[in-house]
């Protein structure tokens, strides 16, 4: 890992996987020069959730979340770069998918504020992404490896 490089936790979502757009999401983090350091296709159980989503524990949406986030299967990554975790949040656009910009992933596929496909550590919340990749992975399910296309994408 380079000294301006970062690492970021990213999910698709159960609605996410149901629809078959894990390849997709995972091309257009590749097409932007991203480089994937760890992925797992994972079942979230109960315990997980609500670890995860411990900040948002007193707000009215908290069990709704915990169930959706629960009912099937996601797929977890890791992924690096500069600015890693600001970069993903842009493309992943706003948390309401019908306010979400053409261009970003919640807007160019999404039509709900719930159900919004794609998961990305909040960069505005310092370490949110080392506590989240921590939450999800072992150090050693994260690979250390040159992308070749890095030094000319940055
Ligand atoms: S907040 O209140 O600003 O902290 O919320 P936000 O960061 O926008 O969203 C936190 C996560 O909760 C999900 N969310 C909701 N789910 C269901 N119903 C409602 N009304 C709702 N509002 C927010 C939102 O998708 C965020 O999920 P993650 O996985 O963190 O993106």
């Amino acid at each position: 890992m380079s000294h301006h490089d970062e690492r970021t936790f990213v999910m698709v979502k159960p609605d996410g996987v149901q629809r078959g757009l894990i390849g997709d999401i995972v091309g257009r983090l590749e097409d932007k020069g991203l480089k994937m350091v760890g992925g797992k296709f994972m079942q979230i159980d109960e315990e997980l959730a609500h670890e995860h989503y411990a900040e948002h524990e007193d707000k009215p949406f908290f069990e709704g979340l915990v169930e959706f986030i629960t009912s099937g299967p996601v797929f977890a990554m890791v992924w690096e770069g500069a600015d890693a975790t600001r970069q993903v949040r842009q493309m992943m656009g706003a948390t309401d998918a019908q306010e979400a910009a053409p261009g970003t992933i919640r807007g160019d596929y999404g039509n709900d504020l719930g159900h919004n496909l794609i998961h990305g550590s909040d960069h505005e919340d310092e370490g949110a992404n080392e506590r989240e990749i921590e939450l999800f992975f072992d150090e050693d399910e994260l690979v250390d490896w040159d992308l070749a296309t890095t030094q000319w994408v940055y």
